[in-house]
């Protein structure tokens, strides 16, 4: 009764910021996104009948402000399961927890993937992507490899692909870390708080099927360029809705935006280099391999960067 798995966490290009009112954990709208390799949470879940609650210990520490989001990705497992047996999880990420690398994805990925193995359900793979979505509305895409679309239409029906495997288009992320701590404000309240209040709020959300669309085709035609113009775009349209919530959710530091300057110079200048920024003050430079060194050198040198990762495409999560 225990099951373990490995998951990359994923940089997203198209986001996903708010949730259908209502609708347990979904997202109001698709999203796409890369999955990063090098970068992994390795998960763990034993199974007890005679412990009389769920536990988690993330990173070596015991963890329960979590908890309700692990329980959360496990209740549909168990209700397939017909099991309800307490869960000792036990979660490792090799990467910043928190920082805006995606750490709820891959991590709920890893949790909804070796519990279901731990509850024997993990041959139903639909299954497994609804407990990850329960988790986090990012996660169902981390359970893809190379570059991941997750679909939704008018009637909340929603579908996860992955468009190109990892080898299909050798895209680099170098991801310029600005802040090694835990990020001030998670993304659920800060896209709650979007959604509540900001006036740019429904502008963003009916843009996101078209920036979707086009992206798809982008990736099909691996054609950076326009994924680049549109990433950046919809990464920013994502913060100015977010800067315009009451109160403001505000994630950019001053390295944050000195490293989107430079990253602008560096594809000005030529290179194939795009940036993006998720819910914390990392930025994430994607680009092809010719501009990878000089891209990661460019970061090192911005003012504020305290390390550069390196990651290329990874694939889906897996059983370990
Ligand atoms: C900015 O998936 O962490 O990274 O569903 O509440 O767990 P919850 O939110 P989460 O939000 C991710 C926000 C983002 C954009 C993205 O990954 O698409």
């Amino acid at each position: 009764m225990q099951g373990s798995a490995v998951a990359h966490p994923n940089v997203a290009l198209v986001k996903y910021w708010g949730k259908r009112k209502a609708a347990g954990n979904l997202p109001a709208a698709g999203s796409l996104s890369l999955t990063l390799g090098r970068l992994s949470t390795r998960t763990t879940v034993r199974l007890d009948s005679a412990a009389g609650e769920d536990r988690l210990n993330l990173n070596g520490r015991e963890n329960r402000r979590d908890l309700g989001r692990v329980r959360d990705c496990l209740a549909p497992l168990r209700e397939r399961a017909g099991n309800a047996d307490a869960a000792a999880v036990e979660s490792i990420n090799d990467f910043p927890t928190g920082a805006g690398l995606a750490s709820s994805a891959s991590g709920m990925a890893a949790l909804a993937l070796s519990a279901a193995a731990a509850l024997g359900v993990d041959h139903d793979r639909e299954l497994v992507a609804r407990a990850a979505m329960a988790g986090s509305g990012s996660a169902p895409r981390s359970l893809f490899g190379g570059v991941v679309a997750l679909s939704i239409n008018e009637a909340g029906e929603w579908r996860c692909r992955s468009l190109l495997g990892p080898d299909e288009w050798p895209l680099k992320v170098a991801v310029a870390v600005t802040d090694g701590g835990a990020k001030a404000l998670d993304s659920r309240s800060a896209m709650e708080r979007t959604r509540r209040s900001s006036p740019f709020y429904s502008a963003w959300l009916r843009g996101q099927d078209a920036d979707l669309d086009d992206a798809c085709r982008a990736v099909e035609q691996r054609d950076f360029e326009q994924l680049s113009e549109l990433s950046e775009r919809n990464c920013l349209k994502m913060h100015a809705a977010a800067m315009s919530a009451r109160p403001p959710a505000l994630y950019f530091n001053g390295a944050t935006v000195e490293c989107i300057h430079r990253i602008r110079a560096l594809a000005r200048a030529g290179s194939p280099v795009f940036f993006t920024v998720d819910a914390g003050p990392q930025v994430k430079a994607v680009c092809l391999p010719e501009a990878l060194d000089e891209v990661t050198g460019a970061l090192r040198q911005t003012p504020g960067v305290l390390r550069v990762l390196t990651a290329e495409l990874g694939a889906g999560a897996r059983l370990a």
